[in-house]
C-alpha cells in the first residue's frame, strides 16, 4: 500500500515519505511529544554510561535523552531531513550534557560502522514498518554491531485481537511561510490484513491562492509474539523482558497497543 502511494503521480501534489520535507517536521514534532516508551528505554539502558546506538533514530528522542543522561550515543537515519531536525533540536542542549551524541544518515539495513555498542535501541515501532526481509537484515546489522552480552530494545505492535477496522481522524490548521496549511492524518488498524496503515494529507495555500497538496502513506505491520521471539532467536538476540504499552487513539475510547523488547546479544 505505502509502495502504491509513493508510487502515484498526481498532479500538483507531491508524495512523500511521512519522515521527508513538510511531512517530516509534522511528523517531527507529533512523536517529540511522546515520552511513555523513553522511559522504558532510559530504565533499560541503565545509569552506567554506555555506548548506545539509536538505530532509525527519526528526530532523537531516544538519542538526545540518553546523551542528557551521560551515555555516548550514535544516531542514524535514512531521512536526512529527520537528521537535521535531530541535530538542530540537539544543537542548543549539547553543550550542557554529560553524555554526546553523533548524528548520521545510514541506512539500517545493511550499515556497517565497524563498532560495537553496549546498547541498541531501535524504537517508535521502527522494525515494524520494515518488509520482512528488511526487518531479518536489520536484526542482523543488529546482532553485528552488538557486543556480546549487550542489549538490544526494540518494539513490535501485537495483531489487537478484534476483528474488523477501525478509522481514526485528526485534522488541524496553521499559519505557514506565506500563507496557511491543513493538515489530515488518518489510521487505519486493519488486524485482517495484518497491518496499520497511516495517511497524511496536507494542502499549503499560498497568499496568491496558489496550492501544493503533499501525500504520504506508512505501513506497520502487526507481528505475532511467537514470530517476533523467534526472528530474535535466529538472529542471535535472547528476549529477557516485556512491557505491554498503551496509547489512546484519541477519537474514542479505543487505543494502539504496542510492546517493548528487552533483549541479550547471545
Ligand atoms: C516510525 S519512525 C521512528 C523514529 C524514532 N525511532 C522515534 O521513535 O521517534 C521510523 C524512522 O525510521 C527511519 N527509517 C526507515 N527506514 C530506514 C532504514 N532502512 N534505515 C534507517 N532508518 C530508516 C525513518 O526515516 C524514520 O525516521
Amino acid at each position: 500500500m505505502t509502495e502504491v502511494i509513493h508510487g502515484l503521480d498526481i498532479p500538483g501534489t507531491q508524495v512523500t515519505t511521512m519522515y521527508d520535507g513538510f511531512h517530516g517536521t509534522i511528523y517531527g514534532s507529533f512523536v517529540d511529544q511522546r515520552a511513555v516508551d523513553i522511559n522504558v528505554v532510559q530504565k533499560w539502558a541503565g545509569d552506567r554510561p554506555a555506548r548506545i546506538l539509536d538505530l532509525c533514530c527519526g528526530v532523537g528522542r531516544f538519542a538526545r535523552t540518553l546523551a542528557a543522561d551521560g551515555h555516548s550515543v550514535t544516531a542514524v537515519d535514512l531521512s536526512e531531513d529527520m537528521i537535521g531536525r535531530a541535530r538542530g533540536l540537539w544543537h542548543d542542549k549539547a553543550g550542557q550534557a554529560p553524555g554526546r551524541v553523533e548524528f548520521m544518515t545510514g541506512d539500517a539495513t545493511s550499515l556497517d560502522l565497524g563498532e560495537q555498542f553496549d546498547v541498541i535501541v531501535v524504537g517508535g515501532l521502527s522494525l515494524s514498518t520494515l518488509d520482512d526481509d528488511g526487518r531479518i537484515s536489520t536484526l542482523k546489522v543488529i546482532r553485528r554491531h552488538l557486543a556480546h552480552g549487550g542489549t538490544l530494545l526494540c518494539d513490535y505492535m501485537p495483531r489487537p485481537d478484534w476483528t474488523g477496522t477501525k478509522e481514526n481522524h485528526l485534522s488541524f490548521s496553521f499559519p505557514s511561510d506565506n500563507g496557511k496549511a491543513f493538515t489530515v492524518m488518518s489510521v487505519r488498524q486493519a488486524p485482517s490484513e495484518g497491518r496499520q496503515i497511516s495517511n497524511m494529507y496536507s494542502e499549503i495555500i499560498g497568499e496568491n491562492g496558489s496550492t501544493q497538496r503533499i501525500l504520504s502513506a506508512e505501513t506497520v505491520g502487526y507481528l505475532d509474539p511467537p514470530t517476533v521471539v523467534e526472528e530474535l532467536q535466529s538472529a542471535g538476540l535472547r528476549v529477557e523482558e516485556e512491557v505491554e504499552i498503551k496509547l489512546p487513539t484519541g477519537s474514542d475510547d479505543s487505543f494502539f497497543c504496542f510492546v517493548m523488547v528487552r533483549c541479550t546479544a547471545v
